[in-house]
């Protein structure tokens, strides 16, 4: 079989580790042949691959970022897109099946293409961690890795500054980056777009941990609004593309606390640093059974699933199981991280 592999929305540290590990099985395990699309579905319309022989993954799984190269066009739109398109690209160009990397948009794509006939597997990829279906999902750990190295630092400046930080961190719909990093640096205060807080239980966690003598930190997801705020908090501007913001709560707490707490505090948006180098050996191992478990899928001809990791095992499930519904983080662990605060 000559399978095709493609990387899909916004890049993730392990991505080229499931590359390595699904080009490796494939070869070793069933002789079959890859062939990697540049840029995500942009590059499945336009039918712009290249050949990926065992030499092309020699080394890569410690590579951040993804050497096939990544974008957020979508399957369905522009004059190439669509199942018919993108089956007579295949078929032109004697792909028998392909792989697809991404989040919860790629995946969506690609359930669409096997609706429409099309043989697609899937591999679940997010930092944010919010893909269900499965229990973790690769570059997850690293993001947090990075996440907690760049908060002990800012302790240390907070500390000797006697000030208050708050380090963003991304997450624009769920908060397992900052549940995770804001535990592991003992955050005094983890603020996430699943529970409402307001400024003044914000500003007594803060006011707390300064009566001790601390400097106050406080780890916020980038999707995070104070209850009660939601107007003042919706416009956050428009990126150089013209998107809405979404990234910048930080600097908007930043001013609201020291108005309120009489503490000096700066904030720090941690941002693309997140997503960028060299993936954790937790992602590595992650991504590379992923990998290789997906070209199984092709082999047993399981179109519309997607492989997944429960408990220590690698699994199938369709790939609508992940798409239903956002993983949030559950009250409970939420509750469990609050004993910890202020
Ligand atoms: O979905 C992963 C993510 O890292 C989000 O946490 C963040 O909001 C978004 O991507 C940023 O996307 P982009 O790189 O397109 O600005």
């Amino acid at each position: 079989m000559r399978i095709g592999i493609m990387t899909s929305g916004g890049d993730c540290p392990g991505l080229n580790a499931v590359i390595r590990g699904a080009v490796l099985n494939g070869i070793k395990s069933y002789d079959h042949e890859f062939v990697g699309f540049r840029d995500g579905w942009r590059g499945v319309k336009e039918g712009d691959f290249f050949e990926l022989p065992r030499t092309a993954v020699r080394g890569i799984s410690k590579q951040g970022g993804t050497i096939l190269g990544t974008s957020r066009t979508n399957a369905f739109e522009g004059e190439n897109g669509g199942p018919q398109n993108i089956a007579a690209v295949l078929k032109d160009n004697g792909v028998d099946a392909l792989i697809a990397i991404g989040g919860e948009g790629t995946l969506a794509g690609a359930q669409r293409l096997c609706e429409a006939g099309l043989p697609i597997v899937g591999v679940p990829k997010t930092i944010d961690n919010d893909l269900d279906a499965t229990d973790y999902t690769f570059g997850f750990d690293t993001a947090n890795q990075i996440a907690v190295e760049a908060i002990d630092r800012l302790r240390t400046t907070g500390d000797s500054h006697h000030r208050c930080m708050v380090a963003e961190v991304m997450g624009r719909h769920v908060g397992w980056i900052a549940l995770h990093a804001g535990m592991a640096s003992g955050a005094h205060a983890i603020l996430i777009p699943e529970v409402s807080t307001t400024m003044e239980q914000i500003c007594q966690w803060v006011n707390e941990a300064h009566d001790r003598g601390r400097a106050p930190l406080i780890v916020v997801a980038e999707g995070f609004v104070p209850e009660g705020m939601e107007e003042a908090f919706s416009v956050r501007g428009l990126d150089t593309f013209g998107r809405a913001r979404l990234g910048g709560i930080g600097e908007m707490l930043a001013p609201l606390i020291e108005e309120r707490t009489g503490i000096e505090t700066r904030a720090t948006v941690l941002g693309h640093i997140q997503r960028g180098g060299v993936p954790t050996a937790f992602d590595r191992v992650l991504a590379t059974r992923l990998g290789m478990a997906s070209v199984d899928s092709v082999v047993d001809g399981a179109w519309g699933t997607m492989v997944a990791l429960h408990g220590t095992k690698i699994n199938r499930v369709p790939m609508r199981a992940a798409l239903n519904n956002l993983k949030r983080v559950p009250m409970e662990r939420y509750n469990e991280a609050k004993i910890l605060f202020g």
